[in-house]
């Protein structure tokens, strides 16, 4: 028999491959503290969570009969994946089931920010009606860019030049000829920061990206340029772009993601030109199905030795 532990909210209908598997039992317990987690872990063959559970080095440690960690999701940043390697454990997320939500949210963003609609909306619940407080810029023909155009950034692009929006992308594994059959510029990092109106991550959260739009980037940017984050914390350096939200050279920035999670009482959420969404960008019904199926489905294979 295998346990396996679902310590974050995994969408039944991916469940439902290893509720249907006679030699798999399921425990639910999602909002454990890491404290909750280490004490309870020992006992199960397989972990499936999403990005809400830290799985820390410590709490792998504990983990004596944990053969794999399913991630219902692409961002593995919250596994410690050496720790995992080091203890022969398996970690496996599901990179494209969300593609089309965070890339969906992605350009809900940059219009939200562009006709400042979050900030309209609550001046109505309020019942203030001031439209002149609320003109907008329009995206036709400004220039979008990229950085990180992997699935998440190339579905973005496709989606921003049906907006008549310029698209500028950098990502180490592009070449010009990729860029050129999308119909959008190739370029470094340093062409994508010069020349954007839009500037929106997409990369992993690593060493490498970690605060690469730092106060140096900033410094490189066009001055009113919109920022739109929902990659994960910790790709923009925070304090940085709040400077820069605060001197006017960022016009608007719009996040759905900040290093420390939960936030509600950041900084950056007091500033208007700042529009925000709790880590909403892969929070569709269809993403979240199509991210358990395909962890489920892994995770199964690889307990029954499929
Ligand atoms: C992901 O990495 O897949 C997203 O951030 C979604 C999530 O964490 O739930």
């Amino acid at each position: 028999m295998f346990h396996i532990l679902i310590a974050d909210p995994i969408s039944d209908e991916g469940l439902d491959v290893l509720v249907d598997n006679e030699n798999i039992t399921l425990t639910k317990d999602t909002g454990l503290t890491p404290e909750e987690l280490e004490n309870r872990i020992a006992t199960f063959d397989a972990l499936l969570v999403r990005s809400q559970t830290k799985v820390t080095r410590s709490i792998i440690e504990k983990a004596k009969n944990l053969k794999i960690i399913g991630r219902a999701g692409v961002g593995v940043d919250n596994i410690d994946l050496d720790a995992a390697t080091e203890n022969g454990i398996i970690v496996v997320n599901a990179p494209n089931g969300n593609t089309n939500s965070a890339a969906e949210h992605t350009m809900a963003m940059i219009m939200s920010l562009s006709r400042k609609i979050p900030q309209a909306h609550s001046g109505l619940k309020n019942h203030k009606w001031e439209r002149s407080k609320y003109v907008g810029v329009e995206v036709k023909n400004k220039t979008l860019g990229i950085v990180g155009l992997g699935r998440i950034g190339t579905e973005v692009a496709y989606r921003a030049k049906g907006q008549r929006m310029n698209v500028i992308a950098y990502d180490p594994f592009l070449t010009e000829e990729k860029a050129e059959k999308m119909g959008i510029e190739y370029g470094e990092l340093e062409d994508v920061l010069n020349k954007a109106d839009y500037i929106t991550v997409h990369t992993p959260l690593m060493k490498e990206t970690r605060h690469m739009i730092s106060v140096d980037a900033f410094r490189q940017m066009k001055d009113g340029v919109h920022i739109i984050n929902c990659a994960r914390g910790g790709i923009i350096d925070e304090e940085a772009l709040y400077d820069a939200l605060v001197s006017g050279k960022v016009a608007g920035a719009a996040i759905d993601v900040l290093e420390e999670e939960p936030f509600q009482d950041h900084k950056l959420l007091e500033l208007s030109q700042v529009v925000a969404t709790p880590h909403l960008g892969a929070s569709t019904v269809e993403a979240q199905e199509n991210v358990a199926i395909d962890v489920c489905h892994d995770v199964q294979k690889h307990l029954t030795g499929d």
